[in-house]
Formats: C-alpha cells, structure tokens, sequence
C-alpha cells in the first residue's frame, strides 16, 4: 500500500473537490451544446443529470401501480454509456442530481438557497427546487471540513506537543461546519412541505429492484441487456461527506448498514470514491487520540465525534417529519404506498439511521480509554464494546 501523504492541493487536483465547495462541481459555465458525448467530466456530469431525470419521470410520472416496466433504447444507450464514462450507476443519483446541479444567480452574493437554481428540476415548483438545492448548500458548508480532515491526517502521522496543538486548532473546524449544515437542514421547512414531499417529490428519485415493490425486478433498458438492471434510488446517502467522516474518525458501523453505506458508494464520482479510500487508508485520527495523555486532544476528538452525532440526530427527526408523519395520513397518496417505509435509496430507514446514529455516538473515547489503552482499538473491539453497551 502506498502510504505517501497528499497535500491540499495536490487532493483538490486528483480527487475533484474544492477546499471552497468541499464534493460541489460548479458546472454552470459551460455551453448546452454537446451533442456528441463530450471528454469533459461536466458536460458527462450535465447528460448524465438530464437523461436521469427524463428516465424518473418516464418510469414514475404515473405513479407506483403504472410504474414503466422498460426504459426505451433513446434514454437506456445513452444514459448507460454517460455512466460508464463517469463509473457512475444509469439512475438519478446524488453527484448529478445534487452536487453539479446548481446555478448560482448573484455571484457577489452569499452561497444560499435562495440565490441558487437547479439546472433541472422534478414537477412540483419551488418545493422541489428546495430540496435539490437546500442538499447543495449543505455541501457547500462542508467544504472547509476536507481541509481540516487532510491537515489532521498529516498531523497525526507524527507526534509532538506542537502537533497536538496543531490538530485541536483544525479540528475545531469540524463541528462548526456540522452546525451549520445543520442549521441549513433546518431551513429546508420553510421552502418545502413534508406532505409534498412524501406525495409528490420522492417517487421521482425511487430506484428499481434492491427491496421496491414497485418493480420487484428491476427496469429493462432496452438495447443494453435483455434481463432487467436494478438500481438504488437516489439519495443523499451517497454523499461522500458523512463517508468521509467516518473514515477520518474510524467510526465503526454494525454489518448491515456498512454494507449498505459501502454499496452506495458505488453511486458516486470515480473520484470521491478514491478520495474515501485514501482517508480510509491514511487515517491514523483515532489511534493517535487513543494513546494520547493529552486531555485536550480527546475532548477536540470527542466534540467532533458528537457534532457528526449531532447531525445525525437531526437528520433523523427529518426523516420522521418528512416521511414517517405523512405516511400516517389517512388522505396520503396511495400511488407511493410501495415506499412507505423506505428512503428514496432504498433503506428501511428507521432502524439503520438510528443504528448508524448511535454507533457514531459511541465511537465517542471514554476518560480512562485514553490512560489505559496501550494498542489502538480494533474494529472488533469497538464493536465488542458496543455489544456490551
Ligand atoms: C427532506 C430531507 C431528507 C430526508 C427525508 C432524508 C431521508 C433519508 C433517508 C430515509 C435515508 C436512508 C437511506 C435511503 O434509503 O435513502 C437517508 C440517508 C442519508 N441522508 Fe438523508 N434525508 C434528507 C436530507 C438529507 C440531507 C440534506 C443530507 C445532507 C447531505 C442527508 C444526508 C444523508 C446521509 C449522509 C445518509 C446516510 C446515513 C448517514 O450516513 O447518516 N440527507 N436520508
């Protein structure tokens, strides 16, 4: 394994992020005119976004019960070939339905939600403009988080009471940026109605097979193979950015729901997957708190440990409002009963969100941890000490 470590700039260049926009891919510059399939990863990333939302609105605009059982050769080809380009998955997915779909209108003015437009959009007006971009703004919050995590690496490759003042300093970073994706989820209820979102939005970002009822079997795509394809929905569990932090920390999640967060993986840009294998790869974060005496380094490790909780806490009272709730309305609508309880990605999210939140909150370091632990936790004595919890 090669163990080299990469500077800030050298990530910016090989792994398509911005210390800026974090995993944001500003598109917006480039021409519509490609007609031919285009060399350059935005004009890949825009078809890649226009084809994936025809293909939803073509398989769902009637609802579950008519659901299309065959994507026609004019979307399938092309939508399977842009993927290919991209090593993406042919489905609507988050990289080009969320991380390059934006337009900002005032660049003079601030990164919000109400100075952005998606560049393609569902049916349901500003609701559903809302939740693409309230998605955007919380990547661009993340953005400073990258650096922090990068620098932190490097720190903890070496050890010394001026690294460990280094590393308390930037990753003081990291719960400041959760507050304030957190604080930008929240105002996702101001621009988009839970009922709207569970009658109306969520259908369009559905996948095929994997668990929905819907089509049990997958979708054909006529002219690529002849046995249906099945494919995740998009979600935003295919960010890279919750990901990420979970490597850096060494956040150890039970089975099923790693399994699942590895698979999704599969839905991201080539290139933020190979940026989470590095993190994976080079994070020594955890061993270093672990047999630190340093009180200070823990409670900095510790606060970050709690402000990803944190997120994940709110997240999960979303989740409630936005789907749990509505799916409870006698008046729901009935043509989306096959994802009742499930997220547009397909997890019966219940239980894996609050299984994934409770395990993040319990790779928090206990006080005598840190005096007494002579070898750096494994990932079974992390889990062991969760069993026994
Ligand atoms: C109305 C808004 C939202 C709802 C209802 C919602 C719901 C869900 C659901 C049900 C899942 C389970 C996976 C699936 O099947 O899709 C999930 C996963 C996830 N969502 Fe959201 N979500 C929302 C917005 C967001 C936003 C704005 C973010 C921030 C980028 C986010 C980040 C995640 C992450 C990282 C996961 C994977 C689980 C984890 O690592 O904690 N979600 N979401």
């Amino acid at each position: 394994m090669n163990s080299k470590l990469l500077t800030m700039d050298e990530i910016e260049r090989d792994f398509m992020v911005s210390r800026k926009t974090g995993f944001l891919i500003d598109c917006s510059k480039l021409c519509e005119d490609a007609l031919m399939l285009p060399k350059e990863k935005c004009k890949l990333l825009k078809l890649h976004t226009v084809l994936s939302f025809i293909t939803a609105g073509y398989v769902w605009q009637d609802g579950g019960q008519c659901a299309a059982q065959r994507l026609p050769s004019c979307l399938a080809v092309p939508l399977v070939k842009v993927s290919d380009a991209l090593g993406m998955k042919p489905v609507i997915s988050y990289p080009s339905m969320m991380l390059s779909n934006w337009r900002i209108l005032n660049v003079d003015e601030e990164f919000e939600v109400r100075n952005l437009v998606p560049i393609y959009t569902t049916p349901g007006g500003s609701g559903a403009d809302v939740f693409i971009l309230t998605h955007v703004v919380v990547e661009h919050r993340f953005g400073p988080a990258i650096k922090s995590i990068i620098e932190a690496i490097g720190y903890t490759h070496q050890r010394g009471t001026h690294h460990d003042q280094l590393l308390i300093q930037t990753l003081s970073v990291i719960p400041q940026v959760m507050n304030k994706m957190v604080v930008i989820f929240q105002n996702i209820k101001d621009g988009l109605a839970p009922n709207f979102y569970y009658d109306r939005l969520r259908i369009f970002y559905s996948g095929w097979g994997l668990g929905n009822t819907s089509l049990p079997n997958g979708l054909i795509y006529e002219g690529v193979q002849d046995s249906p394809l099945m494919m995740r929905g998009g979600s935003a569990a295919q960010s890279c950015t919750l990901q990420m932090l979970d490597a850096a920390f060494g956040i150890v999640h039970s089975e099923d729901e790693q399994k699942y967060l590895d698979e999704v993986r599969g839905y991201m840009l080539q290139e933020h997957r190979d940026l989470y294998d590095y993190i994976k790869d080079r994070s020594r974060i955890r061993e270093y708190v672990e047999s630190s005496f340093n009180e200070s380094v823990k409670e900095s490790y510790n606060a970050c440990i709690m402000a990803i909780q944190g997120f994940r806490r709110h997240h999960i009272t979303k989740a409630y409002e936005y789907i749990t709730q509505p799916a409870k309305r006698p008046d729901r609508n009935n043509c989306v009963e096959f994802i009742r309880d499930k997220g547009t990605g397909g997890a019966g999210y219940i239980k894996f969100l609050n299984r994934i939140r409770r395990n993040t909150a319990l790779s928090k370091l206990p006080s005598e941890h840190i005096a007494t632990t002579k070898n750096p936790a494994t990932k079974e004595s992390v889990l062991n000490q969760r069993d026994q919890n």
